[in-house]
């Protein structure tokens, strides 16, 4: 194989059969699509190349920068080509949760600005949001930056519409599979492959995966935030399923031990919730003498998810098990937490004895652009690593905690109960409920 240019090594990916004894499905034939394999190393290669292409052209012999709102795989991918071709690249992202990645992007020569937006992904929706008014920005005449502009771009769905499906197709002799099943971020490589298989067969059914409610799986929504925005469509998806970090996790695992396949958080995901999902059409398939075929999207590789699996399960990483938000259910969390209104709250603070220690997890610029008088603030990752060991603070002191909507403060306010602190309040709704309730903040 020889190419002028490692972009002309993007796409052919290999699509690989699970073996049934790891999968246990008797009657339904499950292949992976292994885009982690594209060069850059992710799903995001395609669009990436495919909408930056055009722009590239315009930018030749400039000195422009390539700019898009990603935080992960998409950003990745532009960073490497915008080297290639000679331009810069800049990530506006509202927090890198991901450390290995972020400095990834620094090694690839990015510039990473972190705005203090709300959501893991893109509103427009909210026209507060300091990412969604960055990202009108860049859409208004005049800006000069190179803007990809994935969650909106049609050509984002383009690049699997004419890669990744025809591939599907292709390798399965001329057949679109039964089911094809893919987490949803952007939605542009569900939204493009199931377009092109349902031209083959428009009975092939699909299933789109996002991340449990309040729980993040790095690169695709939460159930909660799917059917906000850009390229989704609800009707590319005949069933919508949340899976948790766990299932993520525990699919990493098993394509990783028993099947070679080196895969991330998403392509562990996409596993796991396609056998869960294909287990019941299995067993109605029995007895009928019929077989299907399935397919599922590898994302990206695991190497970058290592601080990833460690807070989640550190065991798997020959560590012991410390206290950790991450491992509390939905239900203990419900069941241990304790909360305060806004109103509520504003009263223990003016009146407690001690006055409550109101920490606010949020991330350093959203705390700097507005923050509750007196409050300290520690990044919910850094907070993670300094209650594994211990309570960091007396069980004298009343504590109260604020995250931006009042569900990550919900979970450490669950896990300090739990691990002995009598007097521990999660601020409902957030510091988003507290502004909206016209109660005081301050700027640094
Ligand atoms: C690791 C990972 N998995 C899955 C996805 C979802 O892909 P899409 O944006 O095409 O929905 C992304 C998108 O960034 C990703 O980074």
């Amino acid at each position: 194989m020889r190419y002028d240019s490692i972009t002309d090594a993007i796409g052919n990916t290999p699509l690989v059969r699970i073996d049934a004894s790891v999968h246990g499905l008797r009657h339904i034939d499950l292949y992976a699509k292994l885009e982690m394999l594209n060069p850059f190393g992710s799903v995001k290669d395609r669009p990436a190349w495919h909408m930056a292409r055009p722009l590239l052209s315009e930018a030749a012999g400039g000195d422009g920068t390539v700019v898009e709102l990603s935080s992960g795989n998409t950003a990745k991918a532009l960073a490497l080509l915008a080297g290639l071709n000679g331009l810069k690249f800049k990530s506006v992202t509202n927090r890198m949760r991901v450390p290995e990645i972020k400095e990834l992007l620094l090694l690839l020569g990015a510039e990473i600005e972190e705005l203090p937006g709300r959501s893991e992904c893109l509103d427009p929706t909210d026209t507060d949001d300091p990412l969604t008014r960055f990202h009108q920005a860049l859409s208004e005449p005049g800006s000069t930056y190179l803007h990809t502009d994935q969650y909106f771009n049609p050509r984002n769905v383009e690049a699997h519409a004419t890669g990744t499906g025809p591939e599907i197709v292709k390798d399965l002799d001329g057949r679109a599979p039964d089911w094809f099943v893919a987490c949803v971020g952007t939605a542009g490589s569900s939204t493009g492959v199931a377009k092109v298989l349902r031209e083959h067969d428009p009975r092939v059914r699909v299933l789109g995966l996002v991340a449990d409610k309040s729980d993040f799986i790095p690169g695709i929504r939460t159930i909660d935030e799917v059917h906000q925005v850009g390229l989704f469509d609800p009707a590319t998806y005949d069933s919508i399923a949340s899976v948790t970090s766990q299932e993520a996790i525990d699919g990493m695992v098993t394509l990783i031990r028993r099947c070679g396949l080196l895969t991330g958080p998403t392509g562990g995901a996409a596993y796991q919730g396609a056998v869960r999902q294909l287990a019941a059409a299995d067993a109605e398939l029995a007895g009928t003498g019929h077989r299907q075929t399935a397919v599922f999207i590898v994302c990206d590789r695991a190497e970058s998810y290592l601080s990833y699996v460690r807070d989640r399960r550190p065991e798997l990483l020959g560590r012991t098990r410390g206290h950790s938000a991450a491992s509390l259910t939905d239900a203990e969390i419900r069941a241990e937490a304790r909360t305060v209104a806004v109103e509520e709250a504003r009263r223990w603070l003016a009146g407690g004895e001690p006055r409550p220690l109101v920490i606010d997890l949020r991330g350093p610029h959203a705390y700097a652009a507005l923050h509750i008088e007196g409050s300290a603030n520690i990044v919910d990752e850094v907070f993670d690593e300094l209650v594994r060991t211990g309570l960091p603070f007396s069980k004298r002191t009343p504590v109260l905690l604020a995250c931006p909507v009042g569900e990550k403060s919900l979970r450490y306010a669950a896990l300090l109960t739990r691990m002995g602190h009598p007097d521990v309040r999660s601020l409902a709704g957030g510091i988003v409920a507290w502004r909206d309730a016209g109660a005081p903040l301050v700027r640094e």
